[in-house]
């Protein structure tokens, strides 16, 4: 990576300590932040994400760009499968393993950048909804796979997206799914049918067609099955 990589054995949360070193003029873009554990990592709507030993707990950071969130999915699927691990997406951003979550990643904006909060269980998973690393893969180094995230991060930003790569990759796609937190609305329920260029999930509802640029997604069993989450 050309950017500096500011190593932390233990932090509340590297997406604080980015700010800090942004504020205090240590950190530019390009830069990353890893941290071996975390006593307060965030996760997204607002929920903790627990950062034992064995995660990789990453922020990057990086111009604002619209797609950044696509993008950044986009750019960990790539190097899970180039490493062997088979990822697969769900909208946006959240990275399976099968039906079993590995990494999230947290998009943060200060007044010029993004933070691209990254969590990937390298040797051990939190939860037992989640998977890790080390059970496809072995002798991971958080170090390189640090790198080579933040390499893959920032060349991924300096194009535009490929689209059809992303819907490949996104498992959400032709599924029966709920949308929760969209616009304060009641949650939205139908079946996902594509993502637009603006990174936006088309849901065909009983009422119509939604386009939802934001929202917690569930995927549910196919109708019959009875709705029960899956992941
Ligand atoms: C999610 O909820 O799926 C996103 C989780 C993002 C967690 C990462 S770990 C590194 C960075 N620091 C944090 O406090 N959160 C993000």
């Amino acid at each position: 990576m050309d950017g500096t990589l500011h190593r932390i054995k233990r932090t509340t949360s590297t997406q604080h300590e980015a700010r800090r070193l942004i504020e205090e003029g240590l950190a530019r873009p390009g830069d990353m932040v890893v941290a071996d554990e975390q006593t307060a990592g965030r996760g997204r709507f607002g929920r903790t994400w627990i950062s034992p030993n064995g995660g990789l707990y990453a922020t990057i950071i990086l111009a604002s760009d619209p797609l950044l969130s696509l993008k950044a999915g986009l750019a960990l699927v790539n190097v899970l499968r180039r490493a062997g691990v088979f990822a697969v997406l769900k909208w946006p951003n959240d990275l399976l393993v099968g039906s079993l979550k590995i990494a999230g990643i947290l998009i943060e904006a200060t007044s010029e950048f993004s933070l691209v909060g990254i969590g990937l269980n390298l040797t051990s998973s939190p939860l037992d909804t989640a998977t890790h690393v080390t059970r496809y893969v072995q002798d991971v180094d958080p170090d390189e796979w640090s790198q080579r995230i933040a390499r893959e991060l920032v060349e991924m930003t300096e194009k535009a997206l490929d689209l059809d790569a992303y819907r490949a990759a996104c498992i959400t796609l032709g599924q029966n799914v709920r949308l929760d937190g969209v616009e304060d609305e009641p949650p939205v329920e139908g079946i996902a049918t594509d993502v637009d260029d603006q990174g936006r999930l088309i849901v065909r509802t009983s009422k119509g067609e939604r386009t939802i640029s934001s929202g917690e997604c569930f995927h549910l069993r196919p109708q019959g099955e009875g709705n029960c989450f899956v992941s």
